[in-house]
């Protein structure tokens, strides 16, 4: 369903937002531990600045339940703040006229030579930056518990081969291969990387992000699917319904070997204290060391009549990108920094990792858009393809052949 039309009529009929208090209410869902820190960092520095914070935070589903509840605020009339919005949706709700124009602060912080132009280009609307940018997170890594492969006589895999021979052994080990939670976020966050090792990053954004036939009627897309499905073998019984930090958590507890998630999951490792090379390592998701599968957090500021609110706004707006809280901010979330300007010395192992991945998947056109976490499609087919690829998942009786032309309808759904 196109809600663009509908968008249009409700910012027409209630372009100005009058706030009842001097709070900002910003509107998130970070509320894991990892998450909470990070986010702690920004608040604390509203608080130095005078600008009392009210915190709206919705857990769950990677944003897809904050994201539900904005709509039916904003629909309403009565949108937060600020709000975390991204990838294509920011067009969505700025064409739409929601969104305050960030111009201003964008040319006084020289945002065009700060932020890579790949990741810019999501942040306009009109040429106008609509939206402030957090950082660069890598969708795909795998994280493991050394304790564990070393106990198993198993060897980190670099490729998809090396998964199953290492799983295998961890699996007569006693231990749980493989940590993923029945979400279809998560198990869609698998299946990119799996994609992405399998089809290369051209045919990946031919199939997911053009809805080009040819690829998505590849053989390359059916390998994917099959490596997928045969991977469920070696997750465990508790994984219906299980969130991505609790999943995590079996990794940091030394229940599970593996988790395929993206690297919020590192803020998670600190926060429960663990150091990076003894506790837990990072490596690229099996099979994808050259690339690179981007994902932005970032913040939107609804248009609002009141004086002091849009001071409130602005302040945030522009703390956002200044580098010591770039640096405080991205050492906890697990990120990297969006600044391309950024010393890199004090971060750790994974995040130095992550900016020379980023880096050289730039410079060989390797990066690509996640299709998990809502940067290379929009809504309509987000959702759409959560249901397929969760449903393929979850049920052996889904016949392959069908799924991949449930994919196509999936990546088309936007096009309408
Ligand atoms: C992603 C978001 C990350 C991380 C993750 C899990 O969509 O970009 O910042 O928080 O969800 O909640």
């Amino acid at each position: 369903m196109n809600l663009k039309p509908l968008l249009l009529t409700l910012s027409i009929a209630f372009p100005v937002f009058a706030s009842d208090n001097q709070e900002l209410e910003v509107l998130h869902w970070w509320t894991s531990g990892g998450e909470a820190a990070a986010v702690d960092s920004l608040k604390q520095k509203m608080k130095e600045e005078g600008r009392p914070w009210k915190d709206f935070a919705v857990a769950g589903l990677a944003g897809e339940s904050a994201t539900n509840t904005l709509r039916i605020r904003a629909l309403s009339g009565n949108p937060p703040d600020v709000a975390q919005i991204k990838g294509p949706e920011i067009q969505e709700w700025g064409t739409a006229g929601f969104l305050t124009d960030l111009n201003d602060i964008a040319e006084e912080q020289r945002w065009s030579r700060l932020v890579p132009s790949r990741v810019a280009d999501y942040l306009k609307v009109n040429d106008k930056f609509v939206a402030v940018p957090f950082n660069i997170h890598r969708v795909n890594w795998l994280w493991a518990n050394p304790e564990i492969f070393e106990k198993a006589g198993a060897k980190l895999p670099e490729t998809l081969d090396d998964f199953f021979v290492a799983a295998e052994k961890i699996k007569t080990a006693g231990y749980i291969p493989l940590a993923l939670g029945n979400e279809p976020w998560q198990e869609t966050t698998l299946f990119e990387s799996i994609a992405l090792a399998v089809m290369g990053s051209d045919q990946f954004r031919k199939a997911f992000i053009e809805g080009d036939s040819e690829a998505l009627s590849s053989d390359k897309l059916r390998e994917s699917l099959e490596i997928f499905r045969r991977m469920k073998q070696y997750t465990d019984a508790d994984a219906p319904g299980r969130n991505w930090s609790d999943t995590t958590s079996l990794v940091i507890e030394g229940k599970a070997a593996m988790q395929m998630m993206g690297d919020w999951a590192k803020g998670e490792f600190i926060a429960a204290k663990k150091q990076e090379g003894t506790d837990y390592v990072c490596i690229p998701a099996p099979g994808t060391a050259n690339q690179f599968s981007f994902n932005v957090d970032s913040f939107v500021f609804f248009k609002n009549g009141d004086p002091d609110t849009i001071k409130s706004q602005k302040a945030l707006a522009t703390l956002i990108l200044e580098p010591e809280f770039q640096k405080e901010f991205n050492l906890t979330k697990g990120s990297i920094p969006v600044r391309v300007d950024m010393d890199m010395t004090d971060f750790d192992g994974c995040a130095q990792q992550s900016m020379e991945a980023f880096l050289r998947a730039a410079a060989t056109d390797n990066l690509v858009a996640s299709l998990s976490h809502n940067m290379a499609i929009g809504r309509a087919s987000q959702i759409a393809m959560f249901d397929v690829i969760s449903r393929f998942y979850e049920n052996d009786n889904v016949d392959i052949n069908e799924t991949m032309r449930h994919i196509r309808a999936a990546v088309l759904a936007d096009k309408l």
